[in-house]
């Protein structure tokens, strides 16, 4: 059984809708625990109520990025995760943290990178006009928002969208994509290709094109 750790940093759909695929789909997977940055994290009420270990390291109480994210590392340490899972957890990570969790971290970033990288990824995304937009699961390394690329999907930028708009259709590929892209890592279905990463067995789609 692999273990995961999800990270969070508020509402936590994505690793509920992870929580419930490992589950439904009998994944050879466990999440270990939950860990988020703020205490106060909707999130956590569901894992603890799923029976899942929770814990707070709260980067408030920390001087520095450093101080923070070697004590993030022995929490989640702690927990023996074979993949880290950041799931909406919103704090730019030091390389040290990023080296420790190599090929072993995923992301998940609302848009199509390498576009619109960082916050406020609808916005800038109508206000530049996209007829498209999306959501990419990534490996993570320590240049934010890239890293080999493990699944993508695209959704249509509809007349007269705003934000919340496009974040909710958005929201609803990122709910399929992620759970998939976890379970190819349990699975050890994913290969490394130089820096890129493929689908090993039978090719399945890493797109998702929605209409
Ligand atoms: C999601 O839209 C996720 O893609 C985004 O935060 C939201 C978290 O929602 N992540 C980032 O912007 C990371 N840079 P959730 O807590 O309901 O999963």
């Amino acid at each position: 059984m692999k273990r995961l750790v999800i990270l969070i940093s508020g509402r936590g759909s994505n690793m509920e809708a992870i929580v419930q695929a490992c589950a439904a789909e009998g994944w050879p997977a466990t999440v270990a625990a939950v860990v988020s940055n703020r205490p106060d994290a909707a999130g956590l009420a569901f894992a603890a109520a799923r029976g899942i270990a929770t814990a707070v390291v709260d980067h408030k109480a920390y001087g520095s990025r450093e101080a923070f994210d070697a004590e993030l590392a022995r929490v989640v340490d702690g927990f023996s995760p074979d993949l880290v899972v950041l799931a909406g957890f919103m704090r730019i990570l030091t390389p040290g943290f990023t080296a420790r969790y190599a090929r072993r971290m995923l992301n998940i970033h609302p848009s199509l990178l390498p576009a619109f990288t960082g916050l406020h990824t609808h916005e800038r995304a109508l206000a530049m006009g996209c007829k498209v937009a999306g959501v990419t699961v990534h490996f993570v390394t320590a240049e934010l928002d890239h890293g080999a690329i493990v699944m993508q999907a695209v959704v249509p930028v509809q007349p007269g969208d705003d934000a919340q708009a496009l974040a909710a259709r958005v929201l609803a590929a990122e709910h399929r994509i992620y759970p998939q892209s976890v379970r190819w890592c349990v699975e050890d279905a994913l290969a490394w290709d130089g820096d890129a990463v493929v689908h090993h067995r039978g090719g399945a789609p890493q797109q998702l094109l929605l209409d």
